[in-house]
């Protein structure tokens, strides 16, 4: 019944999620026992297949911590410094608590003359001085400074001392959350400053923090954490010759892995730089791509990468396939790349173009070993930027690295357009609506991927890929009547008050 994967993506058609739809196999074990641990590279191994893309607008400390802390990866995008970069890599991998703000320091005599002056922290950390090196005095909440501005009659600045609230507590910016909520209740304070290890006050936690961290709902006892208990972290490069100064600066910051980000990876560059990170860091796992053909994922592995990135115009915000007539259905091409890169035992990433649990089952069942998303983790809490509020809808921004605005900023060097004098955009400008914490809404993509790998009578990820291929996994295009079908259709709009 059905088709094998080898039959179908052997027509001559390119198909990506949507188009195809597995057939059930016998079930005998609970979804909860479906095991979705997996290797993102060679040597990096992740108790759940999920990996934030190196994008300016979804990954930076904070997603790098939440995702980490899930269990899964984030790759820090390299769209800023060198140093930058670093600094990222460095922030995510000190911290353990959870959750991370940005904040903004002020010293008690400054003024507050809007909510701008808050940035996208909930406060403004009060020091003696305003700066980070000085003693930390307490806080001003962004909430409350709006609450009494409501109520003020004489509108106009107000000094920062007025609304201080006094907390002077800190503790090690490795603190994690029990030893957080530990140190609140003995020292009987509602919020702890975090100190790095080079005594600078960098974040604080409060208790709404820590009650928020609770709440979420339990994936793991432990997230990624690598040998020396910091969480694992990855960070992207580019091919140029600057790239290895940034390189030696990601390695000194402790990254665990490195990614090659480039739109059509099957380059002399590529191959170069593959060689050159194994030559002189060979403690780094090095991922390369992207590619989406058999040949491109082949001459890769000869290069000696330790993980393969595929995709090119599958993402949510990729103009690729339609400004350069190249790419391929996400699908096929997850599946192709796959099937050449088990056989050197290379992991290989689904990058882009999921927008459900659905689709991440699909790309793992075709063999990709972790998926790589964009779209799904922006707009959230930890994604970078603020939320603004559109038409009634509170979104945050969300770009392609290949759109104007982000190359303007250095990212043309994914597309290779760096000596071009006119820059063509592969990808666009968007918004996305606010989806509350990472750490809310992903475990329950992970509990619906577990009911899909049940159905399919694959009880890990390992199974997935043997059913695939032992031909055991069956699958069929849907046509577009039944693409219709399997959606919500016949339907009037429900209002609550009528029932
Ligand atoms: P999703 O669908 O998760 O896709 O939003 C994220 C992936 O899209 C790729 N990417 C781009 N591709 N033009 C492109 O053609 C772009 O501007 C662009 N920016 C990101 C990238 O692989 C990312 O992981």
């Amino acid at each position: 019944d059905g088709f094998t994967a080898e039959k179908l993506f052997n027509q001559g058609f390119s198909y990506t999620y949507d188009d195809v739809i597995f057939l059930p196999n016998y079930i005998d074990f609970p979804a909860d026992d479906v095991n979705l641990s997996t290797k993102l590279s060679r040597n990096v191994n992740l108790s759940v297949p999920l990996v934030a893309s190196p994008m300016d607008t979804v990954c930076e400390s904070a997603m790098a911590i939440s995702m980490a802390s899930l269990g899964g990866i984030a790759i820090i995008h390299s769209n800023t410094t060198a140093a930058a970069q670093a600094s990222l890599v460095r922030t995510a991998k000190s911290r353990r608590f959870p959750v991370l703000h940005n904040p903004v320091f002020l010293p008690p005599s400054a003024e507050i003359t809007s909510t701008d002056d808050f940035a996208d922290s909930p406060f403004i950390l009060v020091t003696e001085s305003g700066n980070p090196k000085s003693s930390l005095l307490g806080y001003v909440s962004r909430q409350d400074w709006i609450n009494s501005e409501a109520n003020r009659s004489d509108k106009g600045s107000s000094r920062v001392h007025d609304y201080l609230v006094e907390a002077p507590v800190t503790v090690p910016w490795s603190y994690d959350l029990v030893k957080i909520d530990q140190t609140l209740s003995e020292k009987k304070t509602n919020s702890v400053g975090l100190v790095s290890d080079d005594g600078e006050l960098v974040d604080l936690v409060t208790e709404d923090d820590v009650v928020r961290a609770k709440g979420y709902p339990k994936v793991l006892a432990k997230g990624s954490v690598g040998a020396n208990g910091e969480w694992l972290v990855g960070a992207a490069i580019g091919t140029r010759e600057e790239d290895k100064e940034r390189l030696e600066q990601l390695v000194k910051a402790g990254v665990d892995v490195v990614v090659l980000d480039s739109s059509q990876g099957h380059s002399i560059y590529q191959l170069e730089m593959i060689k050159y990170v194994k030559n002189v860091y060979p403690e780094i796992d090095v991922i390369g791509g992207n590619v989406v053909t058999m040949n491109q994922a082949e001459s890769l592995i000869q290069a000696g990468v330790d993980g393969l990135r595929v995709g090119m115009g599958s993402g949510s915000i990729c103009t690729t396939q339609e400004v350069c007539a190249v790419g391929r259905g996400q699908a096929t091409a997850v599946f192709k790349v796959s099937s050449i890169a088990y056989k050197s035992g290379i992991p290989v990433i689904a990058d882009g173009g999921i927008s459900n649990s659905g689709h991440v089952v699909k790309a793992l069942s075709l063999g990709a070993s972790t998926v790589m998303m964009g779209s799904f983790l922006a707009g959230s809490t930890e994604a970078p930027g603020a939320y603004v509020y559109q038409n009634g809808q509170r979104v945050k921004k969300y770009r392609g690295m290949g759109s104007l605005e982000a190359m303007t900023k250095g990212s043309d060097q994914r597309y290779l357009g760096d000596t071009a004098k006119l820059k063509i955009a592969q990808g666009v400008v968007g918004a996305v609506k606010d989806k509350g914490s990472v750490l809310n809404f992903i475990p329950y993509t992970l509990q619906a991927v577990k009911q899909g790998f049940q159905d399919i009578g694959a009880c890990s990820l390992q199974s997935a890929h043997d059913l695939l291929r032992s031909k055991e996994l069956r699958l069929e295009v849907r046509t577009g009547a039944a693409q219709v079908e399997g959606g919500i259709h016949g339907l009037v709009s429900y209002e609550k008050k009528y029932f």
